[in-house]
């Protein structure tokens, strides 16, 4: 495969590189592209050095597919001009994940819906994608009637800006700021811009990207986002109201029978989920599995992922892994 991976030279775009080389994607020839402040700059893959190119030479190339994630304004201009260079791509952003047009995936759940028609297929929000790891399980055997989560993100999902500003405040340096306040010592319950509801847009994507994925409108979700000071993963508190009952141990055993997910659950030994031990791991870890006793048909759990890796660049090399073993691509 010609593979093009746009945004490079980001975040996201460094660990999509990593997970390409530790899965042995079958990329034959490598595009790596990113704005033309990074035009020109060397970046290496499986100790090859490669001269980061801008995004119309990419398209000259006509790569079979394009891992974008590079923000939406570059996907909403650039992926159709690959595509119809005959490139499939593959997007990180928010762009086209609620065009009816286009499919929002997570392989474990339903690429079996991606057809070789799907010339530009969207990746989940990172929150969304660990969330819906653990719900999609419980929801075919309890049905969910309704969800109330609140996360604890980490400042890696807001890019590499981010990522400098809570380390400069961490060694007390004046720097760039990529949030209105100060992040180290601090949580702020705005991630993502406002809306004009009042919920920010990282709440509305968690409250409408589950029903598309799972193709299912009858439950409703309800979210508040807070960025905290961590850097290895987003944490999820989740209360999930069913429309029948469940039992405990029959959800922790749906739960460790799905794959990519992995149950840490014992209050004995003070076993739950961290982000600083799902950093740089693919799983969804569950943890803090119990009964809402406030009320019936209800739980409550702990969803942490990596959100560079099963939220944004592990989920994407799975989708390009899916269309080639499918022979989609
Ligand atoms: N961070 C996460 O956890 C996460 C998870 C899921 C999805 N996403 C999405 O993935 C995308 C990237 O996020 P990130 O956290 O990696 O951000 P980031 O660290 O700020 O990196 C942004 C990347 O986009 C490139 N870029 C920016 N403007 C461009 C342009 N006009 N043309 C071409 N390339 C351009 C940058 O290139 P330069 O270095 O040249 O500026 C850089 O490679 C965003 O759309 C984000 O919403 C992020």
């Amino acid at each position: 495969m010609k593979v093009a991976v746009v945004g490079a030279t980001g975040m996201v775009g460094e660990v999509m590189l990593k997970v390409l080389s530790e899965r042995n994607f079958p990329v034959t020839e490598l595009l790596l592209v990113a704005s033309e402040r990074s035009v020109g700059k060397k970046l290496s893959y499986k100790d090859k050095e490669y001269t980061i190119i801008g995004l119309a030479d990419a398209v000259a190339a006509k790569p079979e597919i394009a891992i974008f994630s590079a923000g939406g304004d570059t996907s909403l201009e650039w992926a159709p001009k690959f595509t119809e260079a005959g490139t499939t791509v593959i997007d990180n952003s928010s762009a086209w994940r609620m065009d009816p047009t286009k499919k929002l995936v997570v392989p474990e759940i339903n690429a079996s819906e991606l057809t070789k028609e799907d010339k530009i297929i969207a990746n989940p929000n990172c929150s969304t994608i660990q969330l819906v790891m653990a719900l999609a399980p419980l929801h075919e055997k309890y049905k969910m009637k309704r969800v109330v989560i609140s996360t604890y993100q980490s400042v890696s999902g807001t890019g590499v800006k981010a990522v400098r500003q809570l380390e400069n405040e961490m060694a007390g340096v004046q720097g760039e700021m990529a949030y209105p306040y100060p992040i180290n010592r601090n949580a702020l319950p705005h991630c993502d811009v406002f809306l004009e509801n009042g919920y920010t847009k990282e709440e509305m994507k968690l409250a409408r990207e589950p029903q598309k994925i799972l193709d299912d409108r009858s439950f409703s979700i309800s979210a508040t986002a807070v960025r905290i000071p961590t850097a290895g993963g987003h944490s999820e508190s989740v209360n999930i109201e069913f429309n029948n009952d469940f039992d405990l141990n029959d959800v922790r055993g749906l739960l460790n029978e799905t794959s990519g997910v992995t149950v840490q659950d014992n209050p004995d030994t003070n076993t739950y989920p961290m982000p600083i031990y799902a950093h740089d791991k693919d799983e969804v870890f569950v943890g803090r599995i119990r009964r809402d006793e406030s009320q019936r048909n209800t739980l409550n759990m702990w969803i942490v992922a990596d959100n560079l890796r099963k939220g944004a660049a592990t989920n994407a090399v799975q989708i390009a892994e899916y269309l080639v073993e499918n022979h989609l691509v």
